[in-house]
């Protein structure tokens, strides 16, 4: 399927050098583009109204199912400023992907994968200025929410897609600087049969409580544990995790109740390309401490699209700290997150092609 998206231009852009001010340390979702993408959806008349339009506020009914049952599901993905001026986004075929498995869980409406690159592209076309130099990129939000008017209990019969474009810096302050993470054992993100392997709202606002407890202990993030046992670490509140042992191998949680990330994946793919030993197996918190103790751990990273790749240098708990190597950033997370970087904004090649080139 392919929709024609009609292209409305912003009335009243942001005048170039407000826009230049902004870009100027941009940091992490505050700062937005001009222009946002939408297209809608009605049981029995399909996908529609595909439009690139003035990025504005939606008319939602109050009683928009979305604002009462949460049926809501969200993408993130980046586009990168080559040096030659041209734009790079990175695997958008494998969130689409992972879109349509969040729809499919959620019981929404499928987007087709041409529609949802398509809309992606559109919208960077338009807001190609807004996309920072540097290390900066323009995040891209495709996001889809229940617009029926009903307050029953049911998958809704109508849906909004839309795109919103943030230019970014740095998600954490400090840059790639070592994270402190919380170990959460007052709260799980996900169990077998729920909805932990998918992109939808509720996870994140079921793990900002879990979060708050990390910020009020000093820490930048929260690791979770499983749900059941209690003891194998899952993932962060919006990122995948890593270990990286003495003898060169790495261990990261089996796919299941966590997010399947993008650059989860990639990062599996880079380490295989190298001979590396990667496992996706279980792990559990009381392991991380003895290794960490014994030096047989050697690092520990988060990864995620929004924060790319960042060493975790201590890790806290209600029953006690640790620190990983002396708490420092270690050469394989560093090095992972270059590789990665420089195929993101095409300075080096890219064996498993995954750029595509909006210019
Ligand atoms: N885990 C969670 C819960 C996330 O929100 C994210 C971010 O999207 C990730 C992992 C990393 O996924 P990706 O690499 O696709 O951005
Ligand atoms: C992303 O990395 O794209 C996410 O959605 C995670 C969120 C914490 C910003």
């Amino acid at each position: 399927m392919s929709l024609k998206f009609e292209i409305r231009t912003a009335a009243n852009p942001t005048a170039e050098k407000d826009r230049a001010a902004k870009l100027e340390n941009p940091g992490f979702g505050r700062v937005f583009s001009d222009h946002m993408a939408i297209v809608r959806y009605r049981q029995g008349e399909g996908w529609h109204s595909a439009r690139i339009e003035s990025r504005a506020n939606f008319p939602l009914d109050p009683a928009g199912a979305v604002l009462h049952y949460a049926q809501e599901i969200f993408e993130g993905l980046k586009a990168y400023k080559r040096d030659d001026g041209g734009v790079n986004l990175f695997r958008p075929d494998a969130n689409a992907k992972r879109f349509q498995s969040s729809a499919e869980r959620m019981a929404m409406a499928l987007l087709p994968e041409d529609v949802f690159i398509e809309a992606v592209e559109q919208l960077v076309r338009i807001d190609r200025a807004w996309i920072p130099g540097g290390e900066g990129s323009l995040y891209l939000r495709p996001f889809m929410i229940a617009s029926e008017v009903f307050l029953g209990v049911k998958p809704s019969a109508e849906y909004i897609f839309s795109v919103i474009a943030s230019p970014v810096g740095s998600y954490f302050k400090g840059g790639p600087a070592p994270v402190s993470i919380w170990v959460s054992e007052n709260y799980t993100r996900a169990a077998i049969g729920g909805t932990g392997a998918v992109k939808c709202g509720g996870n994140y606002a079921a793990s900002l409580r879990a979060q708050a407890e990390a910020i009020d202990h000093g820490c930048d993030q929260v690791v979770f544990l499983d749900a059941v046992e209690r003891r194998y670490i899952e993932e962060l509140g919006g990122m995948n995790i890593f270990f990286v042992f003495e003898d060169g191998s790495l261990i990261t949680p089996p796919l299941g109740t966590i997010l399947p990330g993008i650059t989860r994946d990639s990062i599996i793919a880079l380490l295989r390309d190298s001979g590396t030993v990667v496992r996706e197996e279980p792990y559990t918190i009381d392991q991380w401490r003895k290794d960490a103790a014994s030096g047989r751990l050697k690092e520990a990273f988060a990864c995620g699209t929004a924060a790319v790749i960042s060493p975790i240098g201590k890790v806290c708990s209600a029953s006690g700290d640790f620190v990983i190597s002396g708490g420092a950033a270690g050469p394989v997370a560093m090095g992972l997150r270059k590789t990665l970087v420089d195929i993101q904004y095409g300075r080096t090649n890219d064996p498993h092609n995954w750029i595509r080139k909006v210019f």
